[in-house]
């Protein structure tokens, strides 16, 4: 086990979202009508599963315990991870509002560029964490993989409560999703 190996398999989650967005993002394109519970469904999962969950996961547990361990907040890779965590935010609330106008009005262009912009930011801001930051956090926690990873999962747990769903709830609506595709 590592020490972000539930973080990791959040992002594998999180990636296989991304790309049913991409298909989501070629049918409208393409002129084809989306139902609006999948896209519903796909703000439900990025905003409770990618924003309050998982980046709660890591700016509540793993950022604190790299800082602990000597990981500067400020200028390093903690604070690009912190920013970008904020435009993914600001990129779904586009979306949310492409969605409205898209379902009250069917004009697709607006959505289909939020979406493009969000499947593109959050790929290559899940790759950065995946082949640099999280690289460094297995290496700077080695010794204590068992209790970072305790931590993450009563964070989550935590964070799933809250929400009112559980992880297999969002599990079970990326397969529902995709099989819709
Ligand atoms: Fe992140
Ligand atoms: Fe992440």
């Amino acid at each position: 086990m590592s020490a972000t190996e539930s973080l990791r398999r959040d992002h594998a989650l999180i990636e296989k979202m991304i790309s049913a967005l991409k298909t989501i993002s070629l049918l409208l394109k393409n002129g084809k009508q989306i139902p609006d519970s999948i896209l519903n469904q796909a703000i439900d999962f990025s905003i409770n599963f990618t924003n309050t969950c998982h980046h709660g996961k890591e700016e509540e547990s793993l950022f604190p315990t790299l800082e602990k361990k000597g990981m500067p907040r400020e200028g390093g890779p903690i604070a690009r991870m912190l920013y970008e965590h904020e435009i993914t935010k600001e990129l779904a609330n586009s979306i949310i509002s492409s969605t409205k106008i898209y379902i009250a009005s069917g004009e697709q262009a607006e959505l289909v560029k939020n979406i493009d912009e969000y499947v593109q930011h959050v790929s290559l801001h899940i790759s950065k964490e995946n082949q640099r930051l999280f690289v460094m956090a297995d290496m700077l926690l080695n010794d204590q993989e068992t209790l970072v990873n305790d931590n993450l999962t009563r964070l989550e747990k935590e964070k799933f409560d809250k929400i009112g769903n559980s992880r297999e709830y969002y599990e079970k609506l990326i397969d529902n999703i995709n099989l819709n595709e």
